[in-house]
């Protein structure tokens, strides 16, 4: 099985702060990986690295076994931002706008008809549940019920890494056990990789399948 992810020696600085130091990670196709760390331990940060958005001082990242700084499939990974996650629910957009997102490039290059659209959305949709508000607007749905629609729409168009940031941002108890439960049926399917960063420690281990954590620039294998 191919690696989705391999990091060799990673180190990272804001200015004269390291923040990661040597990191060494891999994530194989159809793992899922959680890494907590407190709040300021360079999750976000680590993520960027990943999708390219920041430049490492010195080590190596791969995705799909090419330099992150040279990849060009950014279709295979998608990601849910934590700003995305703890954002009100005021934006104007059904639920169908917000899952269809990612696919709009390949409708616009004439990849995708309009049915098959609708089809991929449906699909998103019915793995977290969904299914039923496909018309709703996003303000009218609770807070779990937005972060359903947000995992619908990093599963959309089948990547092969969807890259979660704090996904139980703002969740209840409750709420957050359903993720647990909604989680479990998406590694049992092992069709995408995962690496969900989180601050809780207790969610992680019963939502993926290993778990790391972040602190003070080293990444640990619980
Ligand atoms: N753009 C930036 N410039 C300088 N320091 C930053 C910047 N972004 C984050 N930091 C600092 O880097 C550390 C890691 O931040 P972040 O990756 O957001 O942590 P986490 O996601 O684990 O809460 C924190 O101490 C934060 O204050
Ligand atoms: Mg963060």
């Amino acid at each position: 099985m191919q690696e989705a992810v391999q990091i060799c020696d990673l180190t990272f600085s804001y200015g004269n702060i390291q923040v990661l130091r040597k990191l060494n990670f891999s994530l194989q196709e159809g793992e899922w990986i959680g890494i907590q760390g407190a709040n300021g331990a360079g999750k976000s940060t680590f993520l960027h690295l990943l999708l390219g958005l920041k430049r490492a001082d010195s080590g190596e990242i791969l995705l799909f076994g090419q330099d992150v700084e040279k990849f060009t499939d950014w279709e295979w990974v998608s990601f849910v931002s934590q700003s995305s996650f703890s954002r009100r629910t005021q934006f104007p957009a059904s639920v169908e706008e917000i899952v269809s997102m990612p696919l709009q490039w390949r409708r616009k290059k004439r990849l995708l008809s309009k049915e098959n659209m609708k089809r991929e959305v449906k699909r998103a949709l019915r793995l977290v549940q969904m299914e039923d508000f496909i018309h709703r607007q996003l303000n009218q749905l609770s807070g779990g019920q937005v972060q359903r629609v947000q995992l619908a729409q990093a599963l959309a168009g089948h990547p092969k890494l969807i890259l979660l940031d704090e996904p139980t941002t703002g969740l209840d108890k409750e709420t957050t056990a359903e993720l647990d439960h909604l989680f479990e049926g998406l590694r049992r399917r092992r069709e995408e990789s995962g690496l969900v960063i989180s601050h809780d420690l207790h969610w992680l281990k019963s939502s993926v399948d290993s778990v790391y954590t972040l602190d003070k620039g080293v990444l640990e294998r619980l």
